[in-house]
């Protein structure tokens, strides 16, 4: 009972009063108030009002829809927001929904991940302190422009961190945005496609926001907006700008990219003009990175080969990580 009464609260993010709390779960007030307590001894915060009710307090580092879609276009991303409290994975789950029909636009955001992905099998660690969430799109292109709708979406996100925080958010090409030499967002992109079409792109994007420690093994390669910020982030308003700036960025992108894009793009990617090395076929390569090509690729010039285009794959940039 205690968890249904948390997520009835932590859902409207405002006021409910113990009658309807009550009611929903077919119990005495009396017993709607210990189970509070016991709450409260748990450490949530959660405030009581006569005649108002109860509510948990917000710490910026929750979800409040209402401030999420105040003023969004929502011309493409963002027609609808699920917000959940826990999930396995965002991904997943509007996997799972656009299985079922859900239109493009629509965007998962959970508050924690049980079994968060990141690329190449790893584990995305998912408490409460990051912002997670996938966007639904179903774009009428071949499978092969997967690559660059994640390309545009890393692009979107840089933009609203460099907005919301003023930091020098930069890419690593293709999927990361770093802040100096270290990581602040993932993108995991998955996708359901016909041989020639695509069905849909769910592009899943991780944020480290008010992350305050990291694993061992992530500490030097890792950072997050509020250790650089040094401030804590409002989760609502941060998740509006990014939602706002996907918007732009893809509802432009699946029309044609435009020219200022590309080259902001360009300037913003840290790979660019660095030492990089890349496992292809199983041997590694190691060159400048010198461009981006127009579908995407990142043109590497090697002492071996000259000029290679490399789509996917890791990449390991000098100085970085
Ligand atoms: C990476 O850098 O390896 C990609 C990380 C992507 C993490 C996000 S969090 C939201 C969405 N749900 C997932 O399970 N993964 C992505």
């Amino acid at each position: 009972m205690k968890e249904k009464i948390l997520s009835a609260l932590w859902e409207a993010g405002d006021y409910v009063s113990g009658e309807v709390l009550s009611r929903s779960l077919g119990v005495t007030r009396s017993a709607v108030w210990k189970q509070i307590g016991q709450l409260r001894n748990e450490g949530y915060q959660i405030a009581s009002v006569p005649n108002k009710g109860y509510r948990l307090e917000n710490d910026g580092n929750m979800f409040n829809v209402s401030k999420i879609l105040e003023n969004l276009p929502a011309e493409t991303v963002g027609k609808k927001l699920i917000v959940l409290k826990s999930v396995d994975s965002t991904n997943n789950e509007l996997k799972r929904l656009a299985a079922q029909g859900e239109p493009a636009g629509t965007v998962v955001a959970a508050q924690v991940q049980t079994a968060g992905k990141g690329r190449f099998g790893r584990v995305w660690q998912s408490d409460s302190g990051g912002l997670y969430f996938s966007v639904l799109l179903r774009p009428e292109l071949p499978p092969a422009d997967i690559a660059s709708i994640t390309l545009a979406a890393g692009y979107a996100v840089c933009l609203a961190v460099r907005k919301a925080t003023g930091l020098d958010a930069r890419i690593k090409w293709p999927n990361d945005i770093i802040i100096g030499s270290r990581k602040i967002c993932g993108i995991l992109t998955e996708m359901a496609a016909q041989s020639d079409r695509l069905d849909y792109v769910v592009t899943g994007i991780g944020i480290n926001l008010n992350t305050e420690s990291f694993p061992e093994e992530l500490q030097k390669k890792a950072t997050s907006l509020s250790q650089q910020a040094k401030r804590c982030m409002d989760k609502s308003l941060f998740f509006h700008e990014v939602l706002a700036s996907l918007d732009r960025v893809l509802t432009s992108f699946l029309v044609s990219v435009s020219l200022e894009d590309r080259e902001h793009f360009k300037a913003l990617c840290a790979t660019l003009g660095r030492e990089v090395s890349v496992e292809k076929n199983g041997t590694t390569l190691h060159g400048t990175a010198r461009d981006i090509s127009p579908s995407g690729e990142l043109l590497i010039d090697t002492a071996e080969h000259g000029i290679i285009a490399v789509s996917s794959g890791e990449v390991t940039v000098q100085g970085i990580y």
